[in-house]
């Protein structure tokens, strides 16, 4: 902790080059965009585990706090992979270090020459969501949102038994391997670390095309917003709503995963690519960022280094188990009675297609 005090008032004190800022400002996006997977994966598994649960979730992120989150994800995931592009090639071209600070500009250009265009095409399905929505007023919105995260909230004891876990396992580590300063105290010396060394760079560059792939088309083809209605499911030959009584986030996930080219799940298997890089990616890169703040203390740091084993592990599990199970329609059929709880409490009537889908299965 301390040494965490230490760097935020020598970064804020040193006002270093741009170099220093590029370095802060790759850290806190990878950091913010870990956190944002670490919910994301948990979410997405709800499709097909809690289909009710999904709907809900998909229904916060339809609100203004939320949608400003949205554009400061964008931002984050596309600095830091540009950023990330740039430490590989200076990683392999050291003379270029010399022109450090120019490229640290030209990432910040960069992405915000890429960014201007994204956050048009964002800009314009919020706005025809709040053209066509206009019916929805804040307070109702605020009500939408405070339901779904109650619903939500029985999951944050999986979070406390994450942290359970990595505090048993770092003391079972402390155990066996006495508190003498291990190997890893210096990690860039050990093999292990430099097989994460070239994982990073390798894993930043695969990630890359996959990563702005999927927010492509969950945010500029698609939107947000467009999950819930009622049209072509981007990348596959379906559209919303026509298993359904109405359009919902469930059928447009059962759609995508559901989609078959040759005999292959093609969008399951995207995820699948997706869901290992990113996830092994950003939590060995979360322990870099731990473990930098709590090198004064033996216990501090494993417990660190568990936590984001453990983390990890269930993600990929969750994600994972979510992407291979067969999927059953019935999941679709789950959501509407999620759906129309929506209707409601936004003060909006059910449609009939709804209500007759509603009291045919009382
Ligand atoms: C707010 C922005 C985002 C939206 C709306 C979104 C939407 C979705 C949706 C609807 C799915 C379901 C599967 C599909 O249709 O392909 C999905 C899956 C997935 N997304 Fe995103 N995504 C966003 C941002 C991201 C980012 C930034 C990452 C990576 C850091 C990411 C990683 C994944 C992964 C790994 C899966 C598969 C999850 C699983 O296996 O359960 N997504 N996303
Ligand atoms: C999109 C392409 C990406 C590229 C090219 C990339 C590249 C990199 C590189 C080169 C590093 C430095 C590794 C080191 O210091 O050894 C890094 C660190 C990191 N990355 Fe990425 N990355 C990408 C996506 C992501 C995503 C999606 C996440 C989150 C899920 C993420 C989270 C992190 C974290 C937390 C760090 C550690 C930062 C630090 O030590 O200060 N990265 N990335």
């Amino acid at each position: 902790m301390t040494s965490l005090v230490l760097t935020v008032r020598e970064t804020l004190r040193y006002r270093g080059a741009i170099g220093q800022w590029s370095w802060v400002l790759h850290r806190l996006t990878g950091v913010g965009v870990v956190l944002f997977l670490a919910l994301h994966v948990i979410d997405t598994s709800w499709a097909v585990f809690y289909p009710d649960l999904y709907v809900k979730a998909i229904a916060a992120y339809q609100s203004p706090l939320f949608t400003i989150g949205e554009f400061g994800l964008v931002f984050a995931v596309v600095y830091h992979a540009f950023n990330g592009i740039r430490i590989v090639i200076f990683d392999y071209k050291p003379a270029l270090w010399r022109h450090q600070g120019q490229a640290a500009v030209a990432v910040l250009v960069l992405t915000l020459l890429v960014l201007a265009p994204v956050f048009l095409g964002m800009l314009s399905h919020v706005v025809d969501f709040y053209v066509t929505e206009a019916a929805i007023a804040g307070d109702k919105m605020l009500d939408v949102v405070v339901f779904s995260i109650l619903e939500q909230l029985p999951f944050i004891a999986g979070f406390v038994g994450v942290l359970a876990a990595a505090i048993v396992l770092a003391a079972l580590y402390s155990l066996i391997r006495g508190d003498a300063p291990a190997r890893g105290n210096y990690p860039q010396a050990s093999p292990i670390e430099r097989f994460w060394w070239s994982f990073m760079r390798l894993s930043g560059i695969l990630i890359l095309p996959l990563v702005f792939g999927h927010l492509a088309l969950m945010h500029v083809v698609q939107g947000v917003f467009d999950i819930t209605a009622a049209q072509a499911v981007a990348g596959t030959m379906s559209s919303n709503g026509t298993i359904g009584a109405v359009p919902s986030a469930v059928e447009f996930v059962y759609h995508r995963w559901s989609y078959a080219a040759g005999g292959l799940f093609v969008w399951r298997v995207y995820d699948l690519f997706l869901l290992v890089l990113v996830t092994i990616h950003g939590f060995n890169g979360l322990r870099y960022v731990l473990t930098d703040y709590t090198s004064g203390n033996n216990f501090a740091r494993r417990t660190a280094v568990a936590l984001c084993t453990v983390m990890a592990a269930v993600l990929l599990a969750v994600g994972g188990a979510s992407l291979l199970v067969p999927l059953e329609k019935d999941i679709v059929d789950e959501a509407m009675a999620a759906t129309a709880e929506i209707y409601e409490l936004r003060g909006e009537e059910l449609p009939p297609e709804l209500e007759a889908f509603l009291s045919n299965d009382e």
